[in-house]
């Protein structure tokens, strides 16, 4: 063979050789009255490394697809958004730079669908967290691969908000407004419950309430799963 026939043959073999690795579907709806703009973001370390958005009127869904190898993620919802054509411009909770397509994470409040795909044990592990704060009641269940055991966050936690941690859209963490160790844990890493991760777990008990709060807040499923992710459940 030709070494052209060659090049030839292994284009043709390397998508294949990308389709062999079954990729995670998550499938993105908004059953909320209002438009939302979903976003997503893939991390490693902290570090995002690709993304993207898309608007959603009420009942539009969106399908995203990751390759599942040590995939780490979140997806939110974006409210009160003015784009321009260019997808430039600013949303009121879970906004990321001013752009429809996401690279970095959303700014709080923005309650969040996070997932780690094919870690150790071949799992993957998924949360709901408020942890950046909530500001869309959210939904987060495998669709496939024999789990069953799906997550939600549905309560009113806007209309309930504590004064101090409320703003247009959303209610904060107190992390996020007090920044101090108890509520953020950055140095001492033993940080335990308080009264406003109360209030959050009280609600959502599925959900990341504080920083360690991993205990009654993460889940799993054998990889291989699909997802979905439903604003206003
Ligand atoms: C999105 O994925 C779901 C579940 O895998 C599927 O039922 C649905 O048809 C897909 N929708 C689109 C628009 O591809
Ligand atoms: C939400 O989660 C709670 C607690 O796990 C569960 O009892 C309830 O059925 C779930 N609701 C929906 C709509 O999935
Ligand atoms: C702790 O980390 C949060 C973000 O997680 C940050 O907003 C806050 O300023 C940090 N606080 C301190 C005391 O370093």
């Amino acid at each position: 063979m030709t070494l052209s026939g060659i090049l030839h043959l292994f284009l043709l073999v390397l998508p294949l050789l990308f389709i062999s690795t079954h990729a995670a579907t998550f499938e993105i709806r908004n059953q909320c009255p209002y438009t939302v703009w979903a976003a997503w973001i893939k991390e490693k370390q902290k570090i995002t490394f690709g993304g993207g958005g898309q608007l959603l009127d009420p009942g539009q869904s969106w399908n995203i697809t990751m390759n599942p190898d040590n995939t780490r993620g979140r997806i939110w919802a974006r409210t009160g958004c003015t784009l321009d054509a260019s997808g430039r411009g600013r949303c009121q909770t879970g906004d990321c730079d001013g752009l429809l397509g996401c690279i970095r994470y959303g700014q709080p409040p923005n309650t969040l669908a996070e997932f780690a795909l094919k870690q150790f044990n071949n799992l993957d592990f998924f949360d709901i967290s408020l942890v950046d704060g909530f500001n869309v009641p959210m939904e987060f269940s495998p669709t496939s691969g024999g789990c069953t055991r799906g997550i939600n966050c549905t309560a009113d936690i806007k209309g309930q908000c504590p004064n101090e941690l409320r703003v247009p859209g959303g209610c904060h963490n107190p992390c996020t407004v007090f920044g101090t160790d108890q509520y953020c844990c950055n140095s001492s890493g033993s940080c335990g419950p308080t009264s406003y991760s109360r209030f959050f777990k009280d609600r959502c008990p599925d959900a990341y309430s504080y920083p360690l709060d991993d205990q009654t807040s993460t889940f799993t499923c054998p990889s291989g799963a699909n997802y979905r992710v439903v604003f206003c459940p």
